[in-house]
């Protein structure tokens, strides 16, 4: 398989702190691969640095061969890489095409880079056609104010799709769901991984990262303590202490590994 993507010893300090820390993985082209690790790990920090909003303090990220460490937000999602937020942002005072279309005005289908001249009929057709998918059409006038968490949620994914990307991040794409709206999403990445989108998704639910990950990594105070199939690394021991404690797993061990 061909690799696509390829962060090499990325590391991101905020002063003092090591956020990540010569954190290295690759991704081949059309997997599914996830991140995960306790709150503060570093992950969002990591896509930060994937996507240009911050830059690494150290290291290469490499994108087809690229290197993209360097280069601002807007070159590397016309690259080819979009991104959904932890946190559901929108421009909530415009309407939820004209969210969309910023998506694709920035994005591949966008042109030289400079909306002011009106769209070009693939903007829109690419905003258009990622609006279906998200089952969101018929919402298409409405302002992104007056859509419900799951429909804001459909939005973002919608306008990252927008760009046309062949990597898309993902972060924490079922945080703030119900079970339902959580299936649901799960059904969205797996149908947008199928039309040959690769994914790097970060994800704190194992069940969405074992219905949906070919592979997975685990970060844990910035850097990496385990990779692989979810069905190794979860087993791993000392991902089992980061995310069930000692104490759980003391009881484990007098119980005989009979608890739930
Ligand atoms: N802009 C920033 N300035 C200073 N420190 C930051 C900044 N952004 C993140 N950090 C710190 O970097 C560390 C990693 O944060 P990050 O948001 O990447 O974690 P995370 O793994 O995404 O956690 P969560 O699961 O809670 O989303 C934390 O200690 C956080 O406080
Ligand atoms: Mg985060």
């Amino acid at each position: 398989m061909a690799t696509i993507f390829e962060c090499d010893e990325v590391t991101k300090s905020y002063g003092g702190l090591m956020a990540v820390k010569e954190v290295s993985f690759s991704l081949e082209r059309g997997e599914i691969f996830a991140i995960v690790g306790p709150n503060g790990a570093g992950k969002t920090t990591l896509f930060d640095t994937i996507s240009g909003i911050s830059l690494a303090t150290g290291g290469k990220i490499r994108f087809n061969g690229q290197e993209i460490q360097n280069l601002r937000p807007d070159k590397i999602c016309r690259l080819g890489i979009s991104r959904t937020f932890q946190t559901t942002v929108a421009f909530d005072s415009q309407t939820v095409l004209t969210n969309v279309l910023v998506g694709s005005v920035l994005g591949r289908q966008g042109g030289s880079g400079n909306p002011t001249l009106g769209f070009r009929s693939e903007a829109v057709e690419a905003a258009l056609d990622a609006l279906e998918f998200c089952e969101l059409l018929d919402k298409q006038g409405w302002l992104a104010s007056s859509l419900s968490g799951f429909e804001r949620k459909r939005l973002m994914l919608a306008t990252a799709l927008a760009a046309q990307p062949s990597l898309l991040l993902l972060d924490e794409p079922v945080g703030g769901l119900n079970r339902t709206e959580r299936d649901e999403m799960t059904q969205f990445v797996r149908k947008i991984n199928q039309a040959g989108i690769t994914v790097l998704m970060i994800e704190h639910i194992m069940k969405v990262v074992q219905a949906l990950a070919n592979r997975m990594l685990v970060l844990h105070h910035g850097e990496t303590i385990a990779e692989g199939p979810p069905a190794e690394v979860l087993r791993d021991e000392r991902v089992v202490d980061v995310y069930l404690g000692g104490k759980r797993r003391e009881r484990l061990a007098e119980t005989g590994g009979g608890e739930g």
